[in-house]
């Protein structure tokens, strides 16, 4: 449990409100950041470091958050961003261990904030995991922008490696009339279909059913191209060299006791990740930084 869990918001507030920023009491008694600034709102849990909403001024939500969402610790929030750190899905050997890691049912620390020049805000947490300072920097601004550092410390006698995720949800009108562009040329393991690796289609992605992609060896920036809702979503990212998309469709739906059962047409995810081949390797000393620059844009 981190430091903060137990600290007050006043006391929060005291240490680090900045106009555009204050912390609050969220839903099930957990604390969260609010920022409402003329560029942008948005709200950071510090459960998981956990982003649940942002909207650019003039836009609404971008990002989806279930209604059937725990807001509890030991549970992780479902949709906004969560973390997935040090590994990705379920632990290769320890079938008791948590899906995704340890970092989005952490307790998160804020190390910093401040207002940027232009009026975005910045936040910034930390927390310890396993042998790994882990550093987050989120920026609220009219463009999302995620930077997750993992620095391995030198008093680590040897290297260790990790899988992570920015395991982001949008908010879509209808996930059957969407497209995603920027992998048409990367192969992606089909957990639909046994984890077989597969060849990349020359179309944009469209979903026709539950789709669960690890899209492996790609830098590309991806866009989701809503026409129902007018919109495109850009997701730029650097230190990442794998891409997941995920939307459960409708029996997966039903099984997951946080996820409302109609809420898979409303939503899909691209992950900016490096999982599986492309797990990261540190030597210690060595800080490795994987992010995400998120823009929304009306469609003509
Ligand atoms: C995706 C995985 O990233 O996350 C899926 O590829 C998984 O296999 C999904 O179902 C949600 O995971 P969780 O642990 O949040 O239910």
């Amino acid at each position: 449990m981190g430091i903060q869990d137990t600290m007050l918001t006043d006391e929060l507030n005291t240490r680090f409100a900045v106009p555009g920023l204050r912390f609050e009491t969220g839903r099930g008694g957990l604390t969260r950041a609010v920022v409402q600034t003329p560029l942008a709102e948005g709200e950071l849990y510090l459960h998981g470091a956990h982003v649940t909403a942002w909207a650019p001024r003039g836009h609404a939500a971008v990002l989806w958050l279930s209604e059937s969402s725990h807001f509890e610790k030991g549970k992780p929030i479902r949709g906004g961003v969560p973390i997935c750190f040090p590994w990705f899905g379920p632990h290769s050997n320890d079938p008791s261990a948590p899906a995704h890691g340890f970092a989005r049912l952490a307790g998160w620390n804020v190390a910093s904030t401040h207002a940027m020049d232009g009026g975005a805000i910045v936040l910034e947490l930390e927390t310890t995991i396993e042998s790994f300072a882990m550093r987050y920097r989120v920026e609220f601004g009219s463009e999302l922008k995620l930077a997750l550092a993992t620095h391995l410390p030198t008093s680590v006698d040897r290297s260790a490696t990790f899988e992570d995720a920015l395991h982001t949800y949008f908010s879509v009108s209808d996930v059957r009339s969407i497209s995603i562009h920027g992998l048409e040329n990367a192969s992606y393991l089909d957990k639909v279909d046994g984890a077989q690796l597969k060849s990349a289609a020359t179309f944009p992605i469209a979903f026709s059913g539950e789709t669960d992609r690890v899209y492996l060896h790609t830098l590309s920036d991806c866009s989701l191209i809503d026409v129902g809702s007018q919109r495109s979503i850009r997701v730029a990212k650097s230190g990442s060299r794998s891409t997941v998309v995920w939307n459960p469709w409708i029996d997966k739906s039903k099984r997951m006791a946080d996820f409302g059962d109609e809420e898979w047409r409303s939503m899909v995810c691209i992950e900016t990740a490096n999982v599986d081949g492309n797990r990261i390797e540190l030597a210690p000393g060595q800080t490795h930084e994987t992010s995400a620059i998120i823009s929304v844009s009306k469609l003509d």
